[in-house]
């Protein structure tokens, strides 16, 4: 054989979908998708959100029917973000037992809790009227330590409701110490944390904002981390781990899969992605106007992000893309 015969021939194994479907090194279940789930105070119908086509801010009711469905797809998880009806500078309703947030855990757990992982956001930006997710010092700075009491009585309202996994997000120092102490101290031995590890100060989370009313003005450069940094979301996972988080996340997720690859590789525990509200956003807005396949490019992000090293995926479009790989 001459040596420039192409004797290597990698096509070989992509010749037909049964022979792709042999060799595929990187399989989506429905099992490791979690639905993020806004529900919205005083509201009787749902509300469309309009930067984000296709997801609701629901009302109790319709929360619990996208929770049921969710679980007919075989979602492993939904992640529920409260929308109250007011805000004000320490986010009190986030600590209030009767809260919207912590009514929906009780409904979600009550519906299907047997058999889907319920997570809480536990983060003030929902409830503040600044949309900072502290609260401020005198000088308007987000003010750490003050705000870590805070999440301390957010994780034992939302445990005493009956979430399974918390989530805190606010990229506070210590926050994952402190809750854990929290709820360990007052017999919440069982409730889990799903730790918001690597979250940086992402331009993709705009059509969030929309979604849960922030009024955020600024940014959150001071506590969330810099786009242009990976080393230090190495030091967070220590931090989280030792800390005592269940599981880890990185967020967003598409333009930092490498950032994923590299906490994968070193955590000891699942380490979870977020495909954000930008990344959803840019694919529905491109394929409404018929310039990309959606449904081949959901797959495709999802596909990449497990790839990349995401054991658990939070997507809005969790349902659909359970039905999809079924
Ligand atoms: C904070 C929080 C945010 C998101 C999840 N939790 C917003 C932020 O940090 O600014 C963004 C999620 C998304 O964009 O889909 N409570």
């Amino acid at each position: 054989m001459s040596a420039e015969f192409p004797y290597v021939r990698p096509r070989r194994l992509r010749q037909s979908p049964a022979m792709r479907r042999l060799v595929a090194e990187t399989r989506l279940h429905p099992a490791e998708l979690i639905l993020p789930a806004f529900v919205r105070e005083g509201i009787t119908e749902p509300r469309p959100i309009g930067s984000m086509p296709g997801v609701l801010q629901h009302t109790r009711e319709t929360l619990k029917k996208a929770a049921a469905e969710a679980v007919e797809a075989g979602v492993g998880g939904i992640m529920l973000f409260g929308v109250p009806l007011v805000q004000d500078a320490t986010g009190s309703e986030g600590t209030n037992p009767d809260g919207i947030l912590q009514q929906a855990i009780r409904d979600v757990v009550a519906e299907v809790g047997d058999d889907l992982v319920v997570m809480s956001d536990l983060c003030l930006d929902e409830f503040t009227d600044h949309g900072h997710c502290g609260v401020l010092a005198e000088d308007g700075s987000v003010d750490n330590d003050a705000t870590l009491k805070r999440y301390e009585e957010m994780a034992l309202v939302q445990a005493e409701a009956g979430v399974h996994l918390v989530g805190p997000s606010g990229m506070m120092d210590g926050q994952i110490g402190v809750i854990r102490r929290a709820l360990d101290a007052n017999g919440y031995q069982s409730t889990g944390i799903l730790a918001y590890t690597a979250k940086y100060a992402s331009a993709f989370y705009g059509p969030f904002r929309e979604a849960v009313g922030s009024s955020l003005k600024g940014d959150r450069k001071t506590y969330q981390q810099d786009p242009a940094n990976a080393r230090e979301s190495l030091r967070e996972l220590e931090q989280d781990v030792a800390e005592g988080a269940d599981l880890v996340m990185v967020k967003p997720a598409m333009a930092y899969l490498d950032v994923l690859r590299q906490i994968a590789d070193a955590s000891p525990v699942p380490v979870a992605a977020y495909q954000v509200s930008g990344e959803y956003s840019m694919i529905e807005a491109a394929a409404a106007n018929g310039w990309v396949d959606r449904e081949r490019l959901i797959l495709e992000t999802l596909t990449s992000i497990r790839r990349a090293g995401a054991g658990q995926i939070l997507t809005y479009w969790a349902t659909e893309a359970a039905r999809l790989v079924k």
